[in-house]
């Protein structure tokens, strides 16, 4: 008895019903709140997603418009958020900056934790709709400090005319940026994209890590920062990362076989392949691929890792390791390649995962 109940990896024990995403691993299928994954990507942009996840519906465009205003209204840092990031060393991981943000965030907007409050902030949706806009207000400006810690560049403070995922481009161009100055549309859209398409997953690891905190209490500035602990991991959020420093330690088409026969004798691990969920091809990733060649074309030169990759994932789909055991690409296989393309470092990809999540 005492063995069929042992779950190590959780993956036979209900923890919760969601309404919210609805996954069917064998077909590949990925809906937020009904709407499939393709439909969101092809019509809607990131705050349209955002909404729709948090509050069930896609919002009418005055909803929209409050929301966004509320949400761009609360992008900016208090200084001892700033000064903390500023303490950190110059070569700090980025999802290690984020997760200092995060706490240092904690300590600002106490007012949500219900021990410093002294009262129950269960019930209290003013509280929880303000801890909503703080959060996807905030999360990219901290974000782009995050990315210009290693820049050694300031970025630039938000301007809350522009779209969500169009300032958030603009604060990364930093300092050199005039008000006058717009990221390209092009880039915009394919990272808003990006954005949509990682804005939700049920029960992943970093989900699992948010509710675990947050059913103890505590404010929702620390609950996240557990969930970018989480997703900072090499098997989670952190794979797009790994992808990118694995093809280039392959190096060359010709290494592949060789890489491809380590894996199989599990010396390796090829990232960006196989899933806990699905069993075919990640709807992600098809999409990406699509976001991908958009992205490319818009760039000068060709990425020498974009063959590798083809190469790779042929290769893969093709040997019976990994056919018997229905590992296909996942979502971070290809992102990886469109974040390297429009100009980020690997160690930023992560953030770039965490920002929607
Ligand atoms: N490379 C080589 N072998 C693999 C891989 C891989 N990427 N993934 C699974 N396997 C093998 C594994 O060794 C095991 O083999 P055996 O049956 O001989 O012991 C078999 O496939 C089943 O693996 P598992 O670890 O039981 O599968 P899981 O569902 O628990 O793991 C996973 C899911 C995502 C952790 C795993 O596939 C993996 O480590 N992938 C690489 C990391 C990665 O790309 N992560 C991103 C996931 S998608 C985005 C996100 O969640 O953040």
């Amino acid at each position: 008895v005492g063995l069929r109940a042992y779950d190590p990896g959780y993956t036979n024990t209900t923890a919760v019903i969601s309404r919210i995403s609805y996954i069917d691993g064998d077909k590949g299928i990925l809906r937020y709140r009904g709407y499939p994954i393709e439909e969101l990507a092809e019509k809607a942009h990131m705050l349209e997603t955002a909404y729709l996840v948090l509050f069930g519906d896609l919002p009418t465009q005055s909803q929209l418009a409050t929301f966004q205003e509320a949400v761009m209204r609360h992008s900016g840092l208090p200084p001892a958020v700033e000064a903390a990031v500023a303490a950190l060393p110059p070569d700090s991981h980025p999802m290690g900056v984020l997760l200092t943000g995060l706490c240092a965030l904690s300590t600002v907007h106490p007012e949500q934790n219900p021990a410093i409050a002294g009262q129950n902030i269960y019930n209290s949706r003013e509280v929880q709709d303000k801890q909503i806009v703080r959060l996807l207000g905030k999360v990219p400006t901290l974000a782009a400090l995050a990315y210009h810690k290693c820049t050694g560049r300031k970025a630039a403070p938000p301007n809350q005319r522009l779209g969500y995922t169009e300032n958030f481009l603009y604060m990364l161009d930093g300092d050199n940026s005039a008000t006058s100055y717009r990221p390209n549309p092009k880039l915009v859209r394919a990272l808003d994209i990006m954005f949509i398409l990682h804005a939700e997953h049920e029960m992943n690891c970093s989900t699992a890590a948010v509710r675990h905190l947050a059913s103890s209490g505590v404010d929702v500035f620390t609950a996240v920062a557990g969930a970018v602990g989480a997703l900072y991991g090499p098997l989670h959020g952190g794979a797009n990362e790994a992808v990118l420093r694995m093809l280039a330690r392959i190096g060359k088409l010709e290494n592949i076989p060789a890489f491809i026969a380590g894996v199989k004798a599990k010396k390796e691990k090829l990232f960006g392949f196989g899933h806990r969920v699905y069993r075919n091809f990640d709807p992600r990733a098809k999409i990406i691929k699509e976001v991908a060649e958009e992205v490319f074309s818009s760039i000068a030169g060709r990425d020498p890792l974009i063959e590798i990759a083809k190469a790779l994932q042929d290769a893969a789909l093709s040997d019976e390791y990994f056919v018997s055991r229905k590992l296909y690409p996942n979502v971070d296989f290809y992102s990886g390649l469109v974040y390297r393309a429009m100009g980020f470092p690997p160690q930023f990809f992560t953030v770039l995962f965490a920002v929607p999540r």
